[in-house]
């Protein structure tokens, strides 16, 4: 039986309520910020707020509470997701104020504004007055009243902002606007791709990292397939070779395709990320561990009152082998391992027994297999690699619903699976893939088994 509560010791969530997309995250003033989509009266109420979290390492945060209320005429119906630029000496914030009119509407063509508006801070704790910057009369008139999460950021001496978009014609759009002051803004580049990326872009991106220049951002409507874009909307990046996204949109063309487009995450549980630069200039990806309308659901967490939490703050780097990034735990999560756990030797077989909270790895040889379980000896899940496909499966009720998801690589070398009470995240090879799910075990310990690996090395996390 668990007696434990589901809720995390080192990811971010809110004690009560929904959480969704990581927001202005930012090192800012000796602090790293990450805001966060809240809706604190969920399920009473969706209407989204956002949080605020601190921290000093990336591993041990602070809550400070709600940060930005839904409390004017442009973001009444939500303060939806947004970007922090701190790069000027200010944290300056510029997110979506979301408005539903009432009335006979799709929501989508009539009945919606989304703003985009903007505030700053001096110290990272008070706000200033919001000041809306742009209204959907703003946007190009091929757009339709989805238009949103803006990403702002300085090149040659100019600011840019990025707007995911859905145009009228049901198609996911990129919108860059341009400004010399931060504050009046016109738009720079309209593109619609003419690859399948579905009806929506959700919160672009464009960032580098170790010299590569990218987009990212989360397509809605691609469609599923054996070993791609299995959840409901997709979360991940185009590389962009040897230009910007300034280049023409004709050559965009030839990076912003389906088959170029890499998933950030192949598990249950990962959308909306946010990247932000340690003063160090490291890259931070930082996800919400959840996807929008997934047919499975968080009944376990639900009952003790919260929903949803975001990932581990993940490093990001570029793989010259496979050309993609690989995202991996910053170092000071290591500082999250207590005591060892105790691994027995039984023929082919490791097993343990683990806490609820853990930090596991392996080295991995071909047709490795990993079982985690209880002491009544029901297996919940599986993850196993083999003839390429990488393998993550729940047996029975502790996923609420998840089922199988699968993703294609040439082989397996290193595994670590890292476990806070009710997620776990699975890095294959250092983070070349990496596998985010829910998991809500009957009891308090699990029970490990693992085939085919060696160098085990497991710890109780807290
Ligand atoms: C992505 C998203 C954003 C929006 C926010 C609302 O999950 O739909 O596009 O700003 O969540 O909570």
């Amino acid at each position: 039986m668990r007696t434990k509560s589901y809720k995390h010791l080192f990811h971010i969530f809110g004690e009560k309520g929904w959480v969704n997309d990581p927001n202005g995250s930012c090192y800012y003033d000796g602090k790293y910020h990450v805001f966060y989509q809240y809706a604190p009266e969920y399920p009473k109420s969706a209407l989204k707020f956002w949080g605020h979290t601190v921290s000093k390492d990336l591993v041990h945060w602070t809550d400070l509470g709600i940060a930005v209320k839904p409390d004017i005429d442009a973001d009444r119906d939500g303060a939806y997701s947004g970007t922090a630029f701190c790069d000027d000496g200010k944290m300056e914030i510029f997110y979506t104020g979301n408005v539903k009119h009432p009335g006979d509407h799709d929501y989508i063509l009539t009945g919606r504004e989304q703003n985009v508006i903007y505030f700053s801070s001096e110290d990272g704790e008070h706000f200033s007055e919001k000041e809306v910057l742009m209204t959907n009369a703003d946007f190009p008139k091929d757009m339709g009243l989805h238009v949103r999460d803006p990403k702002v950021w300085k090149e040659n001496g100019k600011y840019f902002m990025f707007l995911g978009a859905r145009s009228v014609d049901d198609h996911a759009s990129m919108l860059i606007f341009s400004s010399d002051n931060k504050k009046e803004w016109k738009l720079f580049k309209e593109y619609t791709p003419s690859a399948d990326l579905g009806y929506m872009f959700e919160c672009p991106d464009y960032f580098n990292v170790d010299g590569i220049n990218a987009i990212g951002g989360c397509p809605q409507g691609i469609k599923s397939e054996e070993y791609r874009f299995m959840n409901m909307y997709q979360s991940g990046y185009f590389i962009l070779k040897d230009c910007g996204i300034d280049t023409t949109n004709e050559n965009l063309e030839n990076f912003v395709t389906q088959e170029n487009f890499v998933e950030w995450d192949m598990g249950f549980d990962f959308y909306a990320p946010q990247i932000f630069a340690t003063p160090e200039g490291k890259k931070i990806i930082i996800g919400w561990a959840g996807v929008p309308d997934a047919e499975y659901t968080n009944a376990k967490s639900l009952e003790e009152g919260f929903e949803h939490s975001l990932t581990l703050c993940r490093e990001i780097s570029y793989d010259k082998e496979s050309k993609k990034f690989k995202t991996y735990p910053v170092k000071a999560q290591d500082e999250r391992r207590a005591s060892a756990i105790e691994i027995v030797n039984s023929g082919q077989e490791k097993t343990a027994t683990l806490t609820s909270s853990f930090d596991l790895e392996v080295k991995a040889d071909n047709n490795v297999s990993l079982e985690f379980g209880d002491l009544a000896g029901n297996t919940d899940l599986t993850f196993a690699f083999e003839n390429g496909v990488a393998t993550l499966r729940f047996l029975n009720d502790t996923g609420c619903g998840r089922d199988v998801r699968r993703a294609k690589l040439d082989k397996v070398e290193d595994i670590r699976v890292i476990m806070d009470e009710s997620i776990m995240e699975i890095y294959l090879n250092k983070g070349e893939v990496v596998f985010t799910t829910r998991y809500y075990p009957n009891e308090d310990t699990i029970t490990f088994k693992g085939t085919n690996i060696s160098d085990v090395k497991a710890y109780s996390a807290e």
